[in-house]
Order: C-alpha cells, then sequence, then structure tokens
C-alpha cells in the first residue's frame, strides 16, 4: 500500500452550515477542494485509529466519486474498517441507523438534503457522530479551524472499488463492506411500527402514493411498503434514485411536490400521500384535499405515538424547533410531558434525545423523528402516519379535524425570500434587531406586538449557549411572526420568514390560509421592511 502526502491549500469559505458544508458542485469539483474538507473532518475525528466508519450518499451527481475518494483517505488515515451502503447510497437516516447498530465512530453522510443535484446543482458532505447525529457545532468549528490552516492530505493509491457488489474488499490495512443500504433500516422500522396491522390495512384496499421525487427514499419504500407490506405494485413513483432528481428539486413541499398534491386534491384521491427528500430526512403528508403542515403532524404523531409498538410505553417528551408551530406544545400539555424549543437545526435535538428528555421531535421545514436514530427520518413519520391510521380506522382528513377541534388550529405558512444579496438581507436583520426595544405596544394593521426578543438557546443538558437564532414577534391577538436567515443556502442569501396564528374555533377552521394570515403577514412585511431592504414584493417560495 502507498499512502501520498498531497500538498496543499486552505479555501477560506469551508465554514460547515446547518446541515454540512453545502456548495454547488463547481465549488466542490475544484481540485482538493473534496479532499481537503475530508481531511479536516478525519483530523478532527478523536480515536480514528483501528475504528469504524460509515460512508453513503444520496446518490446525486458526484456522489460516487467523493466516495472512492473517501473511502482511499479513510485508508490512509487509519481507519480501521468502512461501512459503505452498495452504489455509494444511504439515506441521511439510514445512515444514523447504521453508524448506531455498528457502533461505528462516525459517518460522512454525502447530500445536500432538498437541493437540486446534478452538475450545476448543489452538493454537501457532513459528518455525523458516534450517535448517529449530526456533528455539534464545536466539531464543525474545529474542523473549519483546520480546513483553514490545511497544508497536506493523506490518501491511499489504491484504484477505485467495485460498489456495486456487495462484500468486503481491502484498501491498504482497513477493511472495507460493503452494505445492502436498506437492510439495517427495515430491521429497525420492524421493531418500531406495526407491520401486520399496517399490512392489514393495505389488504382492506387502503390506497396510498408515496412520490419518492427520484430521490435515495425510493428503494427504501419500495421495499418496506411494497415488498413487505403489500401495498400495490406503483404506490412508490419515482422511485428510481437519479443523480440529477430527474430534474426535480427533491423537496417534499406543496410547491415542489404539485404532482403529488393534484392527486390528492383531485376526484380520484388515494386514501392516504407522502413524499419524501433527496436524502430520505424530510417527509410530507397530504391526507385527501388536505396538506398537513409539518407542525400539525408533529402534534398528531405526539398525540397517537402510543398506538405504535416503539411507543407504547408514552413518550418522555417533544422538542420542536422555534419557528415550528406551538401545536405539538399543546398536545404535550394534555399529555403532561414536558416540551422543548430548540434552534433550527436537528442538531439541536441530539442531546436531548441522548439524556432521554424526548422521544418525538420535529421542524416546520417537514423534519420529523424519534430517539430510534438521530437524524430525521422521512419514511418513518409516513411508516407512523400508517400505524396510526391502522389502528383508529379513520380517515387521514378526519384525524387532522378531530386535532384541530381538540386543540385548536394554529394556521401556518413560510415565505421564503430566496438569493437575495447576503449585505441586503444582513441590512435586514440587523434593521429588525435595533427595532426590539421600541417595537412592543406598537399597533401594525390590526395586529398589536406584545413582545418580541432575538431567539438564544441553553441547551439543558449541556447548558450551552446559542444566541441570534432568529427574532421573535408576538401578537396580542396569538399570532406570531418570527425571522431568521437560512444556513443551508448556496449562493447569496435566504430570509425565511415564519407566520402563524390560533385559531381555537372550530368554526373557522376551514377558512383559507391566506385569509386567517393575511394581518399577520402585512405586519410582518411592515415591521421588517421587506420590500424596502429586499426589493423583492413578495416571496420565492409559499409553502
Ligand atoms: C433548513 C430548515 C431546517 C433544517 C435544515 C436541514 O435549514 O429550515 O429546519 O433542519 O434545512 O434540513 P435553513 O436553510 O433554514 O438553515
Ligand atoms: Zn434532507
Amino acid at each position: 500500500m502507498a499512502i501520498t502526502r498531497v500538498p496543499t491549500t486552505p479555501f477560506s469559505d469551508q465554514r460547515p452550515g446547518t446541515s454540512g458544508l453545502r456548495k454547488k458542485v463547481p465549488v466542490f469539483r475544484q481540485p482538493h477542494y473534496v479532499e481537503n474538507f475530508i481531511q479536516s473532518i478525519f483530523g478532527t475525528v478523536e480515536g480514528s485509529r483501528g475504528a469504524t466508519l460509515v460512508i453513503g450518499g444520496d446518490g446525486r451527481f458526484f456522489n460516487e466519486t467523493v466516495v472512492q475518494t473517501a473511502l482511499k483517505m479513510a485508508a490512509a488515515n487509519g481507519f480501521g474498517r468502512v461501512l459503505v451502503g452498495q452504489r455509494g447510497l444511504l439515506s441521511t437516516p439510514a445512515a444514523s441507523c447504521v453508524i448506531r447498530k455498528h457502533k461505528a465512530i462516525g459517518g460522512l453522510v454525502l447530500s445536500a438534503s432538498h437541493n437540486p443535484g446534478g452538475p450545476e446543482g448543489d452538493f454537501g458532505i457532513k459528518f455525523n457522530m458516534s450517535h448517529g447525529g449530526p456533528a455539534p457545532e464545536s466539531f464543525t468549528e474545529a474542523v473549519f479551524k483546520r480546513a483553514s490552516a490545511i497544508t497536506e492530505y493523506k490518501i491511499d493509491d489504491a484504484p477505485d472499488i467495485d460498489l456495486d457488489r456487495i462484500g468486503e474488499i481491502r484498501i491498504g490495512d482497513m477493511t472495507v463492506e460493503v452494505i445492502d443500504p436498506v437492510a439495517d433500516y427495515v430491521e429497525l422500522m420492524e421493531k418500531l411500527i406495526d407491520f401486520e396491522k399496517v399490512a392489514d390495512l393495505f389488504r382492506s384496499g387502503f390506497r396510498m402514493r408515496f412520490d419518492a421525487l427520484s430521490a435515495i427514499t425510493g428503494p427504501y419504500a419500495k421495499a418496506i411498503l411494497e415488498d413487505r407490506l403489500g401495498a400495490p405494485a406503483g404506490t412508490v413513483v419515482n422511485g428510481e434514485p437519479k443523480p440529477d432528481f430527474g430534474g426535480h428539486h427533491p423537496d417534499p413541499n406543496p410547491v415542489h411536490a404539485h404532482d403529488l398534491m393534484e392527486l390528492m386534491y383531485g376526484p380520484d384521491a388515494p386514501d392516504f400521500g407522502a413524499a419524501s427528500d433527496g436524502d430520505g430526512d424530510r417527509n410530507m403528508i397530504v391526507a385527501p384535499g388536505l396538506f398537513v403542515t409539518p407542525s400539525d403532524s408533529l402534534a398528531i404523531l405526539t398525540s397517537y405515538a402510543h398506538l405504535a409498538p416503539g411507543y407504547a410505553e408514552g413518550l418522555a417528551g417533544v422538542a420542536r424547533s422555534m419557528p415550528t408551530s406551538r401545536a405539538a406544545d399543546r398536545v404535550a400539555a394534555k399529555l403532561g410531558i414536558k416540551a422543548y424549543e430548540t434552534p433550527t437545526g436537528w442538531k439541536f435535538f441530539a442531546n436531548l434525545l441522548d439524556a432521554g428528555l424526548i422521544t418525538l421531535c420535529g421542524e416546520e421545514s417537514a423534519g420529523t423523528g424519534s430517539n430510534h436514530i438521530r437524524e430525521k427520518d422521512g419514511l418513518w413519520a409516513v411508516l407512523l402516519w400508517l400505524n396510526i391510521l391502522a389502528v383508529l380506522k379513520k380517515p387521514a382528513d378526519r384525524i387532522v379535524r378531530d386535532h384541530w377541534a381538540g386543540f385548536g388550529r394554529d394556521f401556518y405558512t413560510r415565505h421564503d425570500y430566496e438569493e437575495l444579496e447576503t449585505e441586503a438581507a444582513n441590512n435586514l436583520m440587523a434593521s429588525l434587531r435595533a427595532k426590539l426595544g421600541s417595537l412592543p405596544g406598537q399597533r401594525f394593521g390590526a395586529l398589536t406586538v406584545e413582545a418580541c426578543d432575538d431567539f438564544s438557546y441553553t441547551d439543558p443538558v449541556d447548558h450551552s449557549v446559542t444566541p441570534k437564532q432568529g427574532i421573535r414577534i408576538l401578537f396580542k391577538e396569538d399570532a406570531r411572526a418570527v425571522f431568521r436567515l437560512s444556513g443551508t443556502g448556496t449562493s447569496g442569501a435566504t430570509l425565511r420568514v415564519y407566520l402563524e396564528r390560533f385559531e381555537p374555533d372550530p368554526t373557522r377552521h376551514d377558512l383559507p390560509v391566506a385569509e386567517v394570515l393575511a394581518p399577520v403577514i402585512d405586519a410582518a412585511n411592515a415591521i421588517a421592511e421587506i420590500a424596502a431592504f429586499t426589493g423583492r414584493d413578495e416571496p420565492s417560495v409559499v409553502t
């Protein structure tokens, strides 16, 4: 074996964001760019000598190339064994599951999640720790520091390995095990979900559509829904992962999963619709004629999780990211369990899960998960819904409406302003921060500001403080607007504005979302002076 030490110079832009390092493919294709970043990760991992590492990605363009590079670098950096998904594939939740099951020291997950793929699309590299969850900021900052001062990287000059064939092979002193990317995940789902009951549901003629959006969950969904649970062939559509996701934007929301929305709102809607994103950690749930917001979905899963074998003993607690609606908090209060509010990003849930403080968690951005792994899990959420549907024997839209009737409805929408000038976006946030002291008591249209702040999070487990996680404006009329800048965008800045209003009166639950939220939207636009700062009259995406 020959280990080469390749001299290199740092790139200044290798600071990981909300979810690892995410950039355009051409940025990643610059000579040494990938190697520098991977070397910086390997240099930061403690105790890597002889340890087991997991490698896999969502199959997007450039995935296999980076997998091959990472394998050779892992060998040169002294790892003992690498588990790599066949064809370099592993969904994000499956990677988390494999890391935990095989007691790996961590995993390299190659993905840009729901961002578009292809030669001009996005790519990403993130590192997950031995608990299976995203690396905390202390780790990613250490990686960034190393990357900023790197002088060489180590790589084995072995040829590429055959990623198609399941089995063992060696690179230098390291063993590479090419594994079935689906098997461990299916085994875990079987422990949590009542497969028998869900199979009965399908036997009774229940119809569903799962749209994998030509991304990673296709093979997982086919293996579980069609092969194991007996859903008819064709239940999973767009089930072949494609390097460019078939030109689609693999983000499961009403805008990008429009085919599914059309079907579910049409005359021949099946009983249940679902979709997942590029790397399989997000989920979208649609009842016939009714899109279920991720915030409501989290609340409903919190209500009924005990109906699934994995949660039969009840929940320890529930957590949601701050911009997620408070629907889950209302359920937690009724169940007498604690509700936690964390900053945006899955990494903040890991400590709460590890400490056993929560069992379920979720984000408004279509992420839902539980203590079974340390990532959000798209297909798991769909399976838990199916388990609940199989037990309650009620239509999905009925379940949602009954939930609103019992707890009130949190009307919710998110406005994204994408590809803004970074400076304009920063100025908007700075001006908003400067106004915070003077806003309470001020009236904007029909609403009056009650309180506002810049969300700061103190982790209840390690007591670390994460400041500046988004501006929250609470209105007296039980409404809220939240402003923050995205940490996952790859060009310019993205402003996210989260808008919600609570409505306890069931006779008003069927009002159009846009109508109920119009006063909140107007107030938010006025307070943040969005048009003046950004030059935009309307958001790029409304979900
Ligand atoms: C977005 C979502 C956030 C999610 C993250 C990774 O981050 O808003 O909830 O955890 O993607 O999937 P953002 O771009 O807002 O920083
Ligand atoms: Zn994702």
